[in-house]
């Protein structure tokens, strides 16, 4: 085997490492960064994104609430609504994914995506409030794919919702939470990607 592809799987070893401690951490979370990556992936490669790009683009969506290691576990699993303090809290899950990521410099390129995932087109997202093409791809796709994933999942305060509803909320916020190009892309390849864990 040559050296280029050893090192490619030691680099992807690494990350379902890291992946399976954040599912320690916050049971759920595994799978949730599981399907990001393949709804991450897909949409990517729609949008015409290079091998190298979609390599990197899939370790982000993997490693996208990596932080949420270093935010307590009982607040990960705090049912009802959160207190401003502790929203802060959960917020600073992007920010805190550094702590980990910083110790593999091969993992620097997905920094800026998983750093900004939370951000919003229309800028009012956080931790810096970018907007638009200042957000980096990789991040506006992760954001589109995980609240996807968010919509149609159960969870313990609401029942999942449908594909084609999903679909039709991501398209309302279209231009405001989302760029509307990757909601386009998104939902071209979404019928290839049925909701992952979930009956069909
Ligand atoms: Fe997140």
């Amino acid at each position: 085997m040559s050296e280029r592809v050893d090192q490619q799987e030691m680099r992807n070893d690494t990350v379902r490492s890291l992946v399976r401690a954040l599912e320690k951490h916050g049971p759920g979370e595994g799978a949730h960064a599981d399907r990001v990556a393949v709804y991450s992936t897909a949409t990517g490669q729609k949008l015409g994104l290079e091998l190298e790009s979609l390599i990197c683009l899939r370790w982000a969506a993997e490693l996208h609430d990596v932080g949420k290691i270093s935010v307590d576990p009982q607040l990960l699993r705090k049912f009802g609504k959160l207190t401003d303090s502790e929203m802060a809290q959960l917020h600073a899950h992007a920010e805190l994914a550094m702590r980990v990521l910083e110790e593999f410099d091969w993992l620097a390129p997905i920094v800026p995506m998983v750093r900004h995932h939370h951000e919003r087109y229309d800028g009012t997202g956080y931790p810096e409030g970018l907007g638009g093409d200042d957000i980096p791809i990789g991040a506006r796709i992760i954001g589109v794919a995980e609240t996807f994933d968010v919509l149609t999942q159960k969870s313990p305060w609401r029942e999942p919702m449908g594909c084609s509803e999903a679909v039709d909320e991501l398209q309302r916020c279209s231009g405001a939470q989302f760029d509307p190009d990757v909601v386009e892309a998104f939902c071209a390849v979404q019928p290839l990607i049925q909701p992952l864990g979930q009956a069909p």
